[in-house]
């Protein structure tokens, strides 16, 4: 059984933090709307989803994915590289208490989750403006016990790791090679974003499918023509707030290894 943890939107989105992208108004209610269709697509692909509140004081608390990694045998509690965001973590912890064992990120160690992007045992993780040496060493040290590797991937141009490579299929990634070197996953199968949609790298993938947001249709060809199954989510109100659809959700085995 597959769990997904979300939490509502902010009522107090629209001050979220943005990094490459200019302030447009985003309308709370449609975003909700949108995060209850992205909600009931989790639930086709399989996972149970629990629905946190919303935190008024925490606008970008809907991303879920930037406060922790979640793996079978444990999980670490991310310190996110945006002060308004540090709170967040500790409210993660405590959804997350009754299914792993739980790890923390230290200062110096900054980490968002948006840019950690696991593969069967190797954890490539964005050096971005929200992600740092000193918190990729802290992983190493969390998670040689368990056998993960812990890569550095440098990023540019794009917020986090996964806004630029996300994994689609067992052996394949769908990637951006404006905003990294693709070379670090040669050993996978790639399938490369249109060039004039930039930002159409991140989509959720679960065994039964991926979900995949409405703003990138010639990427969505591309990926039906490889065979993907898709469920496509409209997400422009996330996207306004430089998210996007990994962001909304932390998806992981019920059971793990405890
Ligand atoms: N607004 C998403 C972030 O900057 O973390």
């Amino acid at each position: 059984m597959l769990i997904a943890i979300t939490r509502d939107i902010s009522p107090n989105f629209n001050q979220c933090e943005l990094t490459h992208l200019d302030r447009t108004p985003i309308d709370v209610e449609l975003a909700q709307a949108q995060h209850h269709q992205y909600q009931a697509a989790l639930r086709q692909l399989g996972c149970e989803v629990i629905a946190l509140p919303a935190e008024p004081d925490l606008p970008d608390s809907v991303f879920v994915e930037d406060v922790a990694i979640v793996l079978d045998e444990v999980a670490i509690i991310t310190r996110p590289g945006a002060d308004s965001r540090k709170p967040e973590a500790r409210l993660i912890a405590e959804a997350l208490k009754p299914y792993r064992e739980l790890r923390y990120i230290e200062s110096p160690g900054t980490v968002d989750g948006g840019d950690v992007l696991r593969v069967g045992k190797t954890l490539y993780v964005g050096l971005s403006s929200r992600s740092n040496q000193a918190a990729i060493d802290q992983m190493r040290q969390h998670l040689a016990p368990f056998g993960y590797a812990v890569q550095g991937v440098e990023v540019t141009g794009c917020l986090h790791l996964k806004s630029a490579v996300t994994q689609v299929a067992a052996d394949t990634l769908l990637i951006n090679p404006q905003w990294l070197d693709a070379a670090y996953f040669k050993a996978f199968r790639l399938i490369e974003v249109d060039p004039g949609e930039p930002g159409a790298a991140n989509a959720v993938w679960v065994d039964l499918g991926v979900i995949y947001p409405s703003s990138f249709p010639k990427t969505q060809q591309r990926l039906i023509e490889h065979g993907i199954r898709l469920i496509v989510v409209d997400a422009s109100e996330v996207q306004k707030a430089e998210g996007a659809v990994t962001c909304c959700s932390l998806i992981f085995q019920k059971s793990g290894k405890m």
